[in-house]
């Protein structure tokens, strides 16, 4: 597990700007690929719960689970300060198995988290007990980036966030993709100002390097979900066929439960 979800404080300063405009994103996409309203969501993934926070704010509740201690007790702390059980709950489980019996209309899995599945088998797993735990027609929106056409480059990834005088200065970069194994190897460097007293860590994080064709037939052989639609970084709706590339970001694949 990395290091980087140890620091939960950390992370969550580093990650909070406001959900408001991609919450009601997905409101139209469940307008448009959701034959039923939609109501109750799980987050897979759910890290210290920023959706978790704010998807009630919007009328949803909302279950997420994350495999990582620290992150899941930073989260439910915040979960039970809303004082509102079931608008929200946060509770632990792994993406391979976790599984809920048809309890849930809409998934939502962000900034690439299902790239910590490496195999196929994996990944295959997982979108199969998600799609199981949606009902029929339910979406799981995946928000994913793909293999560079060309080399890896993700500028000056760099930004400052600060909550309290605690200040969080974080660097991304993508260190280097291997096309045959699959893998990206990617380094998250956080610089902590707390009330003047500095620390630095460095995380070494191995996701999974997607290919647009990939996902889709994964999402095939689950036989749980169908691919349905992909939407940009800015939530256009992209045409069918457009081959999802590292260059165009961080995609929204919308994948249904069949
Ligand atoms: C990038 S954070 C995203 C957190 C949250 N979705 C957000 O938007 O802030 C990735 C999260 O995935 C969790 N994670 C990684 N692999 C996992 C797995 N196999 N099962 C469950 N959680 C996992 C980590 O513990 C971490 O909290």
């Amino acid at each position: 597990m990395s290091d980087l979800y140890r620091h939960p404080e950390h992370y969550d300063i580093a990650f909070t700007w406001d959900l408001g405009p991609e919450i009601e994103f997905f409101g139209r996409v469940f307008a448009e690929h959701v034959p039923f309203p939609v109501r109750r969501i799980l987050e897979p993934c759910c890290g210290t719960g920023r959706f978790l926070l704010e998807l009630p704010r919007h009328g949803y509740s909302v279950t997420g689970y994350d495999r990582s201690p620290e992150m899941l007790e930073y989260a439910r702390r915040r979960v039970a300060d809303l004082g509102d059980p079931v608008a929200a709950r946060a509770v632990g489980g792994d993406m391979v198995t976790a599984l809920f019996d048809r309890e849930f209309d809409a998934a939502l899995n962000s900034i690439n988290s299902i790239g910590y599945l490496l195999s196929d088998e994996e990944i295959v797993a997982h979108l199969r007990n998600t799609g199981a735990s949606l009902v029929k027609g339910g979406v799981y929106i995946v928000h994913i980036a793909c293999e560079w056409e060309g080399e890896p480059d993700l500028g000056q990834n760099t930004w400052t966030m600060e909550r309290d005088g605690l200040s969080v200065t974080t660097t991304w970069r993508i260190e280097s993709e291997d096309r045959d194994a699959r893998l990206s190897q990617q380094v998250c460097t956080m610089e902590i100002d707390d009330h003047g007293k500095k620390s630095s860590h460095t995380f070494r994080e191995t996701l999974r390097l997607w290919r647009h064709y990939d996902l889709k037939e994964l999402v095939s052989r689950s036989q749980a979900l169908e691919y349905a639609a992909l939407y940009s970084e800015s939530f256009e709706r992209l045409p069918p066929g457009t081959r999802a590339t590292g260059e165009m970001g961080n995609l929204y694949h919308v994948l249904r439960a069949v």
